[in-house]
């Protein structure tokens, strides 16, 4: 389940039904699919062939057909970042950079973690850490940036209506 830590000092919401209102109260959606139907293979190997990636995106077909009609959403690929990634440093520092899209920016995390920071309603700032089976929908124009946890590694679905509505406004 995902944890919500607040910047300003460094509190936690980590009770399901607690993280679950908080974040519906800055309209950012939030569900947990789990991952419990993907054999291990597909959850720890990070150099997943196009077949690998297309098994991963059947495996969660029927969640991601529901919550494409609901939000619009055309199409579903796989992202992945480890150390293995090239240059993993270089992009972490411009994942850190906070921007806003101009639709929402949807993520499944499959496997490893990942933190959401971003800008509340009141303008106070908060991180969503992300675990495996987590799902987040970050709001259009919403202020956020991007950045891994400890183990500096995710693998996740991207869910977007056009590339063009997920660019990064600076
Ligand atoms: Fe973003």
């Amino acid at each position: 389940m995902a944890k919500v830590r607040f910047h300003d000092n460094n509190e936690y919401i980590t009770a399901p039904e607690e993280v679950s209102k908080f974040l519906q109260s800055q309209e950012i959606i939030y569900e947990h699919w789990g991952v419990d139907r993907l054999d291990a293979n597909l959850r720890d190997n990070y150099n997943l062939t196009d077949e690998e990636k297309q098994q991963i995106l059947d495996a969660f077909r029927p969640e991601i057909e529901d919550i494409s009609k609901r939000r619009g959403y055309l199409t579903a690929d796989i992202v992945v970042l480890s150390d293995q990634t090239p240059n993993l440093d270089e992009l972490l520092v411009k994942f850190k950079a906070e921007h806003h899209h101009t639709d929402d920016e949807c993520r499944f995390c499959v496997d490893g973690h990942g933190i959401f920071a971003i800008k509340g309603k009141d303008g106070r700032y908060f991180d969503v850490e992300m675990e495996p089976g987590d799902l987040i929908s970050v709001p259009s124009y919403s202020r956020h940036y991007f950045t891994l946890m400890d183990d500096r590694k995710i693998k996740a679905i991207r869910l977007f209506v056009t590339p063009a509505g997920w660019e990064a406004i600076y």
